[in-house]
């Protein structure tokens, strides 16, 4: 004779594999039902992350414990544990599992800057909102996800290679910033071949290898276009908001959505649209000249019903000839200032998604 008690006890004694609690502490136990004639017993289960090799791990016990209190045949369905109950467990978590950028107790948000096509300014809106989220207060790291078209050191003016530690590489920091990027890794500006696998190698290094620290938030700046490679890349991120940039022209904002299309299919949620290239201002007569169009990121926005964040004019940084970072614009700078009230923004969007949690 099965009974309900008996299955809760033997797998409520088995351990989440990230929470490192019993299933009966996490209450990881949703149902439990038993089929006594056919001596079938099917659980449902709540873990801290689903669809992992650590959850054919647990499957494997679970079948093993159920079996060892008289089921003949077991039936598993996993899903994931609520935020609120991963939060629980966070405070407790040992140093190195909340230093694990993958691991579900980390607290950092992934941001990705995602576009339909090349060119309309996804790595200079990375860079730049990566430090105006620095500026204010936020811990801050941006992986340059482009690996074979990586602009991000450039951009930011680092002439530093990373520092490696053993196993482990220390991301180079610059206006706040802990950046890593292939750039840093490929030496004269060879152009990078490879293909497939080790694409995906280099950006779980990204992730695994890299010693973050202790991070609010991790910008992924994506390759451009709705392709192979941004899809696959798409697929091997974390769970991530997606901001999508675009060019104020109408049929821009078409090839956007594409991008916009493509991080719902893949399970990232879009946080918000960014204009780029949105107006020229005559520093004459402050006349706003509306070179490429106007409406695209509004009507962007609106198809995928997301904020609309900012829209950045043309214009190029100050250049500062002893601190060279050529597309990083200062704080007091007008531009400068609307990625601070960009980020403001993104702070806001963070916010109000965890008051509805
Ligand atoms: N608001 C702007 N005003 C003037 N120039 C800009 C602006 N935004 C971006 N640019 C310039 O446009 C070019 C393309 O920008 P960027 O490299 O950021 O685009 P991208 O979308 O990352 O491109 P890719 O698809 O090649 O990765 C760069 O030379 C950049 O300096
Ligand atoms: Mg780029």
């Amino acid at each position: 004779m099965l009974s309900e008690t008996q299955v809760r006890e033997a797998v409520g004694a088995l351990e989440d594999p990230f929470l490192h609690r019993t299933l009966s502490e996490t209450n990881g136990i949703l149902s439990v039902k038993i089929k006594e004639e056919k001596k079938y017993v099917s659980v449902k289960l709540a873990i801290a992350k689903t669809n992992t090799p650590e959850q054919m791990q647990l499957q494997m016990k679970v079948v093993d414990a159920i079996k060892g209190v008289g089921a003949d045949s077991v039936g598993i369905r996993f899903e994931e544990l609520p935020p609120e109950a991963l939060a629980q467990f966070r405070g407790t978590a040992n140093e190195s599992e909340a230093q694990d950028l993958l691991s579900p107790l980390n607290k950092v948000e992934f941001i990705s800057i995602a576009s339909g096509k090349g060119g309309v300014g996804k790595s200079t809106v990375s860079v730049n909102l990566a430090i105006a989220l620095a500026r204010a207060g936020k811990k801050v790291g941006l992986v340059d996800a482009d690996i074979y078209g990586f602009s991000v050191p450039d951009m930011m003016g680092i002439d530093k290679a990373p520092v490696v530690r053993g196993d482990t590489i220390i991301p180079v920091e610059r206006f706040g910033v802990k950046v890593i990027s292939m750039g840093f890794f490929v030496e004269d500006n060879m152009p990078v071949v490879w293909r497939g696998p080790m694409l995906g190698k280099v950006l779980d290094q990204f992730f695994r290898d890299v010693e973050w620290g202790d991070l609010d938030y991790l910008l992924l700046d994506l390759p451009p276009g709705t392709g192979d490679v941004a899809l696959d890349i798409h697929q091997m991120l974390p769970a991530s908001k997606e901001i999508v940039v675009t060019t104020p022209h109408p049929t821009a904002a078409f090839v956007a959505a594409r991008a916009g299309a493509m991080a719902l299919q893949t399970n990232h949620e879009v946080l918000g649209v960014v204009e780029n290239m949105s107006w020229f201002e005559s520093q004459g007569s402050g006349k706003k000249e509306y070179i490429f169009g106007k409406g695209g990121g509004a009507k962007l926005a609106e198809e995928l019903q997301a904020p609309l964040l900012g829209q950045i004019p043309l214009g190029q940084p100050d250049w500062d000839e002893n601190d060279f970072a050529p597309s990083v614009y200062a704080e007091d700078h007008p531009t400068g200032k609307i990625y601070g009230e960009i980020a403001q923004q993104v702070l806001q969007q963070f916010a109000t998604k965890e008051n509805k949690q």
